[in-house]
């Protein structure tokens, strides 16, 4: 394995009723709130309810940005930013999934800034500093809660782009399942497929001699798969709705992407496309990761690494088989698994034909090879969506 320096910062709470360390947690860092959240949701499972209660408990004057949309746009940014400055913030408390959580990062960093938020996501200007985040995570999905990422779309320019910083950690992320009771299937469905994904994208790299590092993953990958189903027949069933919020976040805060970078570029292939698209991130996932491996398996792009995915964690008997054969059958296995909960399978389930096939490659990366194992070029990329059609 590389070297590597880690450190995440973010005190983790976890737990059923734990949202009462928010009366804790929170006045650390001031009593100018700006309550950031979604849609809705959290106003119709009592989620807001409970934070407010909170917050008046401790006396904070609370500012509301409602409405950040599922894949958050840069606009609602701004508006968070300017509320921010016009009210003299001192924490942005974020309620909500990944989309509520990413939004309220670039808050916190254009909040100090006084160019366009746009230019922190294209990395045009790197912030200094930040308003303080936390969060009350209500969806078991993306580990934004406990990671310096936030993904950001740009309706204008059809473009969705992650971006990050030291400044991004949330101070504090409350992790209650019960507040997750309330995801309806689909999204508890996409949820399982991305954290999934992210260890996919990390298990997927160049570096040798990994054991510990591969375990991690298999052993999270499998917990996640045992559980699953049963989550699918017990949707009400706080213990496994715990069981897959501690996947999702430790699928994407670094601990399993100690000593290697990971791929990471059929996420970039799926932002481009629902970039274009506007769909769930997740769904876009569960249609290209397996495409993904299938291309690079046949290509040759270290087959035994997609092998040993294949036994380790889909129960795959390589006796008999060559190593590609073994990789496929683990591919089919993870795709049936997929399907077996109700992820979608095709592009055009969304609708998706061949039109915008070059623009979403070229968005995918612009200019360069994508992904640290993979390396795709364009029109390698150009193929995996072709097939994910
Ligand atoms: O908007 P509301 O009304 O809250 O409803 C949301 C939304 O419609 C709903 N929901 C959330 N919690 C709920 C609930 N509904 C009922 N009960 C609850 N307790 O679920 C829907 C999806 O929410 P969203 O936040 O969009 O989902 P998710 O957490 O999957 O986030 C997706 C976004 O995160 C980005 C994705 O690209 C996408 O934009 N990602 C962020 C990453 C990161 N920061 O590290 C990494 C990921 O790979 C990903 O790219
Ligand atoms: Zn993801």
């Amino acid at each position: 394995m590389n070297s590597f320096t880690f450190q995440n910062p973010t005190k983790l709470i976890f737990g059923e009723g734990q949202i009462e360390a928010l009366k804790n947690e929170l006045p650390v860092y001031g009593k100018k709130v700006l309550l950031v959240y979604g849609g809705g949701s959290i106003k119709r499972n009592g989620v807001y309810d409970d934070v407010m209660r909170v917050l008046e408990e401790i006396g904070a004057e609370v500012h509301e940005l409602p409405g950040v949309e599922p894949n958050p746009r840069v606009t609602t940014a701004e508006k968070g930013a300017a509320i921010c400055k016009e009210q003299g913030i001192d924490i942005v408390l974020a309620v909500g999934g990944g989309s509520v959580i990413d939004c309220s990062k670039l808050i916190a960093s254009a909040a100090k800034y006084d160019g366009d938020a746009w230019d922190l996501v294209t990395r045009k200007a790197i912030p200094e500093e930040a308003l303080p985040i936390g969060t009350v995570l209500t969806i078991a999905a993306t580990g934004s809660e406990m990671n310096a990422g936030s993904v950001i779309t740009n309706e204008e320019t059809q473009e969705k782009y992650g971006w990050g910083g030291p400044q991004n950690f949330p101070k504090f992320s409350i992790l209650d399942p019960a507040y997750t009771k309330s995801v309806p299937k689909d999204q508890t469905v996409y949820g399982i497929v991305d954290m999934m994904s992210h260890i996919f994208e990390q298990y997927f790299n160049n570096a040798v001699n990994t054991p510990v590092q591969d375990e991690m993953c298999e052993g999270v990958l499998r917990a996640i798969i045992r559980t699953a189903p049963e989550l699918m027949e017990d949707p009400e069933n706080t213990e496994l709705r715990g069981t897959i919020m501690f996947a999702g976040t430790i699928a994407l805060n670094k601990f399993l992407e100690m000593g290697y970078r990971g791929d990471w570029g059929t996420h970039n292939i799926e932002h481009a496309v629902s970039a274009i698209y506007d769909i769930p991130h997740a769904g876009g996932l569960a249609i290209l990761f397996p495409e993904w491996m299938k291309y690079n398996i046949r290509k040759g792009t270290r087959p035994e690494r997609f092998a040993q995915l294949a036994v380790n964690v889909f129960g795959v008997d390589p006796e008999g088989k060559t190593t590609e054969e073994t990789a496929l059958e683990g591919v089919g296995r993870l795709r049936s698994f997929w399907s077996s909960i109700g992820a979608p399978e095709r592009l055009a389930d969304y609708g998706i034909d061949d039109k915008n096939i070059s623009l979403m490659a070229e968005k995918s990366s612009p200019g360069a090879p994508l992904g640290q194992f993979a390396g795709l070029e364009k029109d390698e990329i150009e193929a995996v969506l072709q097939n994910s059609l």
